[in-house]
């Protein structure tokens, strides 16, 4: 019988406030020198930082690590370089400002020359939340026979619960209908009575990205608006980029990681 207080878990609470950072795929279907532009706010943008992102036909480049102010606005813009070929002298994609959150944005399509386009807005190790704010030592927890749940919280390991988690979930009670591929788990209230063995949890549903509430019944407010893609090119080969363009909408190869 394990008589660890919960406290513990937390006296290792470290100073900084939040952690996590930004990943942007992309992929070509032809050789380019692209750029990546990041920038915090909207207005008067600050914190810039570019990235030169040389790609080659059909592989997945990854700028992963990119710090972000979470609770704050950012956009992030891709410059595609040319493709003298079809007269284009570079194609941006803008992100439309967003509320910095945990989130991902890959759409359905994407124009040529890129064949993938995704960003992830991602928690740093031991963070939770929305806003990645929420600490619980992933490690530790381990070592009790409890997990992190996604809001940050302790709770058992998957498929259990009770205040030993010794009891199996059953997904089909009522109290435990997660919709939209939520998941059912336990969760320990925050910084409770401290032993461990006493305390009583309660089921929550985990939900997947872009769906929130008890059960996970509502979509998430999309707060990143869809992204827009220009394409510029020289005046004597104004037809070439015209063709270009009206076939240059293809399927996004990155917007489901598993999927390519
Ligand atoms: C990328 O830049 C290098 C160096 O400036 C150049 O040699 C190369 O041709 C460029 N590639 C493309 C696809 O523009
Ligand atoms: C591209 O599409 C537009 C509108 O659909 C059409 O007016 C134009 O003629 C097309 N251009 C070429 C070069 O195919």
């Amino acid at each position: 019988m394990l008589h660890i207080p919960l406290f513990f878990l937390f006296l290792q609470y470290p100073l900084i406030q939040a952690g996590g950072y930004l990943e942007l795929r992309l992929k070509s279907a032809f050789p380019l020198n692209a750029t990546v532009e990041i920038t915090e706010g909207i207005y008067f943008p600050t914190n810039k930082r570019t990235y030169s992102m040389p790609l080659v036909p059909d592989e997945t480049r990854i700028l992963t690590n990119i710090p972000v102010r979470f609770r704050h606005p950012g956009t992030v813009l891709v410059n595609s370089g040319p493709v003298e070929k079809f007269g284009l002298e570079y194609e941006t994609i803008r992100s439309e400002r967003w509320n910095t959150i945990q989130m991902t944005i890959g759409p359905d399509e994407i124009h040529l020359p890129f064949t993938g386009f995704r960003i992830d807005i991602k928690c740093d190790r031991n963070w939770y939340g929305a806003y990645c704010d929420q600490f619980c030592n992933a490690d530790v927890a381990k070592t009790i026979n409890r997990r992190c749940t996604d809001s940050g919280t302790l709770g058992c390991p998957d498929h259990y619960y009770g205040p030993n988690c010794d009891k199996l979930i059953n997904h089909n009670w009522r109290k435990c209908q997660c919709q939209n591929g939520g998941f059912c788990v336990s969760s320990f209230p925050r910084l409770s009575n401290p032993t461990l063995g006493t305390v009583k949890d309660q089921l929550i549903c985990e939900c997947p990205l872009g769906f929130e509430g008890g059960k996970c019944e509502k979509e998430s407010y999309e707060y990143a608006e869809p992204i827009t893609v220009e394409m510029y090119g020289t005046d004597h080969k104004w037809d070439n980029l015209q063709q270009f363009y009206n076939r240059s909408l293809v399927e996004n190869e990155l917007r489901d990681l598993d999927r390519f």
